[in-house]
């Protein structure tokens, strides 16, 4: 099963150099799909950092691969104003540069915390390469393969949790899933997706319940079209539908992602995931939550202190530009909601499948990569 390769069908982002020392990040803008497929070329870490903001590049890994390459592409664009100023540039004045880019950039979404873990390691690559008396050139070097690691070590955890995560699925089973975990939110195979392809592609027979995710239908237009591309057998369901179909029997397993686990399990994901998890439970369906090491925030004790990103009321009251309420009406429209950690079966990273007490297992097995 270890050989077994394939290579997702959607490509999200990636670094290209045009060899003239300037550098583009292209970006397939999530936020048009599935009707358009649309690829931005972005050249300044401002782009980046709007593409972050209007979900043009979305869920969690990524948006951490897309914070890194915005912070190599500021230190390649840094350097190549002040070369055609004439003007020398020393490795503090990036340091410092990058300081404020780190400040952009985290400014985007608080709740993933991929974007913050990226960022820190950016800088702190910064400060090794000061240290260590690098010139500005190999420092802009440095940072590029830093980017470059990050993004590497994103498909890899991606194919491990498949290979982890396609153990908890058996032939025939029906997988719901909310959100969209999948190709799409990383460099990679994905998260949540990640062992319905991997059971998928070595013969087992799976179909996928897609919650089509209100208020942005991440999985109507994402998860929906990602799975219809790798030729996955999926059913587009409300949200709301969701407890039908688990009384009824229809529901063997529930994957989901996650944008920030705490120390103790708790999971931060796409709103309406804590509804799914307490259904699952009364149901007494698994809920696997599955995410890098890079998502567990072991700072945080519970999910309690996870930051909830609160986004505009115009993704709740209207539908692709068309008002769909009143004028005037008070809206609420958090992102993210937390399940408890004892409605969380197993968490799945690339280090294997934990269980609870998630304090001691989660600590145990992802400290040595929150240390990266
Ligand atoms: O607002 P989004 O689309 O960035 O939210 C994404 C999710 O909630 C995903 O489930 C999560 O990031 C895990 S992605 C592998």
């Amino acid at each position: 099963m270890n050989d077994y390769n394939f290579d997702p069908k959607v490509r999200t982002v990636w670094w290209e150099d045009d060899g003239d020392g300037r550098a583009v990040v292209h970006m397939l803008d999530q936020s048009l799909l599935p009707q358009q497929v649309v690829y931005l070329h972005l050249t300044h870490e401002q782009q980046v950092a709007e593409a972050i903001a209007q979900l043009r590049v979305r869920g969690a890994p990524v948006i951490g691969v897309t914070a890194g390459f915005g912070m190599a592409l500021a230190v390649t664009r840094f350097l190549a104003e002040r070369d055609a100023d004439r003007l020398e540039t020393t490795p503090a004045e990036i340091e410092a540069h990058l300081a404020q880019v780190g400040q952009l950039l985290g400014q985007t979404r608080p709740t993933a915390v991929n974007l913050f873990w990226a960022i820190e390691r950016m800088q702190r690559s910064t400060r090794q390469a000061c240290q260590a008396g690098l010139s500005s050139q190999q420092l802009a070097e440095v940072l590029k393969a830093e980017a470059h690691q990050i993004a590497v070590e994103d498909v890899q955890a991606c194919w491990q949790m498949g290979l982890h995560g396609a153990e908890l699925i058996a032939d025939g089973d029906t997988i719901l899933t909310h959100c969209n975990a999948g190709a799409l939110a990383t460099t990679g195979i994905g998260t949540a997706l990640a062992p319905v392809y991997m059971a998928a592609h070595t013969g087992k027979h799976v179909h996928v319940f897609v919650d089509e995710t209100r208020p942005v239908l991440q999985g109507a237009r994402l998860t929906a079209w990602e799975l219809q591309q790798e030729g996955v057998p999926l059913t587009l369901i409300t949200d709301n539908m969701a407890g039908y179909f688990m009384r009824q029997k229809r529901i063997q397993a529930i994957f989901v992602g996650a944008d920030r686990i705490a120390a103790n399990g708790d999971v931060a994901n796409k709103i309406g995931t804590y509804s799914v998890a307490v259904l699952a439970h009364v149901h007494q369906i698994p809920l696997y939550v599955v995410a890098p090491c890079s998502t567990i925030d072991l700072a945080l004790l519970s999910g309690e202190q996870i930051p909830i990103e609160q986004r505009k009321a115009e993704e709740v009251t209207t539908l692709y530009g068309t008002r769909i309420a009143p004028m005037d009406v008070a809206v609420a429209n958090p992102a993210f909601d937390v399940t408890p950690h004892a409605y969380v079966t197993a968490i799945v990273t690339e280090k294997g499948i934990m269980r609870a007490p998630y304090t001691e297992t989660l600590r145990a097995r992802c400290m040595p990569s929150r240390q990266n």
